[in-house]
């Protein structure tokens, strides 16, 4: 085979190669967390040092929130008085207890191992 005739191959690969990083790149939508207000602030300072979704499978109220984002200011957490409130609003409105949880697969129910001796 003629090495000329792979190249237009190899060009195609690697135009290829080259977009797809592209296509992938982009900030990181976190769909789990809603729209709302505050909801950049909480990703901004809630993704310092793990994901800013980490707090979609909780429940509570603003009280509980505030909890929260202090314990987080306590573990490092680089925000402002004001920004904690916010976060606290925000994550008070998105996941209040009223919410379902992340839906998991239901567990379907223990067979029923007792014998039935007849
Ligand atoms: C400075 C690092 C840091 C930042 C910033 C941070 N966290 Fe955390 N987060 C931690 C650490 C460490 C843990 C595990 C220890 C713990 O639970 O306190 C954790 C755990 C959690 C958990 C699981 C706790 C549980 O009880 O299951 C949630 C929810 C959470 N973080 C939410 C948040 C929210 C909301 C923010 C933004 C206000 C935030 N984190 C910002 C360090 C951080």
């Amino acid at each position: 085979m003629r090495v000329d005739a792979l190249v237009p191959g190899l060009l195609a690969i690697a135009a290829v190669s080259v977009a797809t990083p592209a296509i992938a790149a982009g900030p990181p939508d976190y769909s789990m967390l809603p729209p709302g207000k505050g909801r950049e602030v909480q990703v901004r300072v809630c993704s310092q040092c793990h994901s800013p979704e980490r707090p979609a499978d909780k429940r509570g109220d603003l009280r509980g929130f505030r909890t929260l984002v202090d314990r987080m200011i306590r573990n490092g957490a680089l925000a402002t008085p004001a920004e904690a409130e916010v976060i606290a609003q925000y994550l008070a409105n998105a996941f209040p207890y009223s919410k379902p949880l992340p839906s998991y697969e239901a567990p379907s129910p223990a067979p029923d191992n007792t014998a039935k001796k007849r």
